[in-house]
This record gives C-alpha cells, structure tokens and sequence, in this order.
C-alpha cells in the first residue's frame, strides 16, 4: 500500500449525547456521552484504519482539550503527528433526540494559527515519506487562503499526489495550483463557477473542464443520496446509492475521502477506489453523530453498488 499522509488544521473533541426530547430550560437527561477525536483528516484517518489501512494523521492540538483530544487519538490506534499550538483545540457536541430521530449539531469556529503554527503544519506534511497527501477541511483563523495551494505545490515538487477537499475560497485557491483528485460536493461545485448545475449533464461538463483546465486529474462529485460522479480524462462514471435508512450525514463527505483513498494506495482501478468512496460514505449515513463506518456495512453495500465482493486486507 501506498503511504498516506492526512493533515487536520482544526481538531476537534467531538461529543456526544442522546436525549428523549430537546426542551428548553428543563434538565435533560442524557446517555453516557460517547468521545472521538474529529476534524477532516482525522476522520478519513480513522476510516483509512477502520477498512484496515495505515496513514498519519498530521493534527493541531492546544491546551487542555488537546490533551484529551491526544488522548481520544491514541485510543483509537491511529499513528499521529502532533503539532503544538497556543489556541484552544475546538470541542463540537452532537445531540441525538429520539423522540423524533432529529439531530442537533453545535461546531464551533476553533482557534486562529499564528504563522509558526501554520508553517509547522506546512512543513511537517513534507517530512514524512508518503505518495498521497489528503488535505480536507476549511482553513481555521490565522491561516492563508492559499494553504493547501502551497501544500500542493510542495507535493507537485516532491512527486506526490493531493487528494483535496475542501469548500469556497481554500478551494479555488488549490485548483489554480492543481491536484490529483478533488472532491467536491454539489454546493461547493456551483460555488467553485458561480451558478447553479441541476442538470447531471452541466456537472459532468463542468468537471471535465477542471480537467481539462489542469486544474485535477480526477473529480468525485458527491451528491449525497443521488451518489456521486466520478470524471477523469477516460471518462465518466455514476454510482448511485441504495435507499438507506439514515441516522446521520454528519462524515459522509470526509468517509468517501477515506474509502477512495484507500483504494487509490491500493493501486485499484479508479472505478473501483470510487466505488469504495461511495460504499464508505453510504456506510457512515448508517450510525449516529459522528461514529463514522462499520466495516461489515462497507463490504455488503461496496458488492451491491458495485456488483463485486470487497478484498481487503484484515
Ligand atoms: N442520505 C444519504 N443516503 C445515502 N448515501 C448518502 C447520503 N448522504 C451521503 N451519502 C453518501 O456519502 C457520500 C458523500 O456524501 P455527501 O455528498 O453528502 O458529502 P459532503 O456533502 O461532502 O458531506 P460532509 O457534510 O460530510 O462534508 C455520497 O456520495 C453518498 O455515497
Ligand atoms: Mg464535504
């Protein structure tokens, strides 16, 4: 397997709870919260593991809750990088009511970076050997709107290939560098040229000429539960998803970034690393909060996509 490199600017403790009814005032008793560790790379990191891959996940971490964050991590067996940071890493709550099956979500924006703390994520994504570097998340405070512009021009430099996602100016600011695979969802698509693309045709024109601009060798289009649309230079390939019953959205985008790039590192046809994108992202809408995929559900929905069986190493 290829080596791979993630990198999570804003950490993030994530928390989570179930009530029977959200009413104000009143107290509201509440299960035994569960704890992970979140952000963009984080949980394409632990996605990558879940499906029994390795990567390094590159992370911030600052005063006490990056402690337990560091913590959280290390509970969950992924091989980290810590870089130090002044500012307060983040802590998100998801609330889960059951009466109603609704969830209520509370993200905070997350400290700025000073220029060392950014410049430190900069160049600790260069000092680890790895042929795929996964850049997902927007920018916290701090840090410039070319980030990942300059990280994929460091990558282009070095011969390594970026898997992106991200949204609005950070996005824009990457393709005029170029990357390897970009993953947008349908919003950030029409942000990205300014109009609307109902129409599945006008999206598949429009990715081709990101293409054709140099701007991705590779887009995946996710369009949440009309699936996804996978465009390259050999052409273009929809896999829609299953009715499913859904518990919660909250990772799908950052999971079919985990499951695609699994299979990229496994050299898999690009059909078949797409089709593991759009199995895993199915997978996470399947478990509350921000739990993300069970292996069990990736390989059954990967063979009713795709229409053959999951060989993944244990
Ligand atoms: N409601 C759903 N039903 C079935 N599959 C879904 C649903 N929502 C998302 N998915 C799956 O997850 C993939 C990624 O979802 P989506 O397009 O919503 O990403 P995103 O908008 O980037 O998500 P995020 O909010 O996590 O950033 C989809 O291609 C699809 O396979
Ligand atoms: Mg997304």
């Amino acid at each position: 397997m290829k080596p791979i490199v993630t990198l999570t600017l804003n950490s993030s403790v994530d928390v989570q709870w179930e009530v029977e009814d959200m009413v104000p005032i009143r107290k509201l008793r509440a299960s035994s919260p569960l704890q992970f560790a979140g952000g963009g790379g984080i949980n394409v990191s632990r996605v990558i593991k879940t499906l029994g891959g390795q990567s390094i996940a590159i992370h911030t971490a600052g005063w006490y809750t990056g402690h337990f964050f560091r913590e959280l991590i290390e509970a969950q067996g992924l091989l980290t990088r810590t870089i130090p940071i002044v500012g307060r890493t983040r802590t998100s709550a998801t609330v889960f009511e059951r009466s109603t099956g609704q969830e209520f979500r509370i993200t905070p924006p997350g400290p700025e970076l000073s220029e060392a703390e950014w410049q430190a994520c900069l160049n600790a994504l260069f000092d680890h050997e790895c042929d795929l570097v996964v850049l997902t998340g927007s920018l916290p405070l701090g840090v410039p709107n070319d980030f990942y512009g300059r990280a994929a021009h460091m990558a282009k430099e070095r011969g390594q290939r970026v898997i992106l996602d991200t949204s609005g100016v950070a996005l824009f600011e990457a393709l005029k560098e170029g990357v390897y695979l970009v993953k947008p969802n349908l919003n950030e698509l029409e942000h990205l040229v300014g109009r609307r693309a109902s129409e599945m045709k006008d999206r598949e024109d429009i990715c081709r000429q990101i293409i054709d601009e140099g701007k991705a060798e590779v887009v995946a289009l996710t369009m949440g539960e009309d699936g996804a649309l996978l465009v390259s230079k050999a052409g273009v390939t929809r896999l829609t998803t299953p009715k499913v019953d859904v518990k919660s959205a909250v990772g799908a985008g950052d999971s079919f970034v985990g499951g695609m790039t699994l299979g990229v590192a496994l050299d898999w046809p690009l059909e078949d690393a797409f089709a593991l994108g759009v199995a895993t992202g199915t997978a996470t809408v399947l478990t509350v909060g921000t739990e993300l995929c069970r292996r069990e559900d990736v390989e059954r929905l990967y063979k009713e996509i795709h229409g053959k069986p999951l060989a993944l190493q244990s």
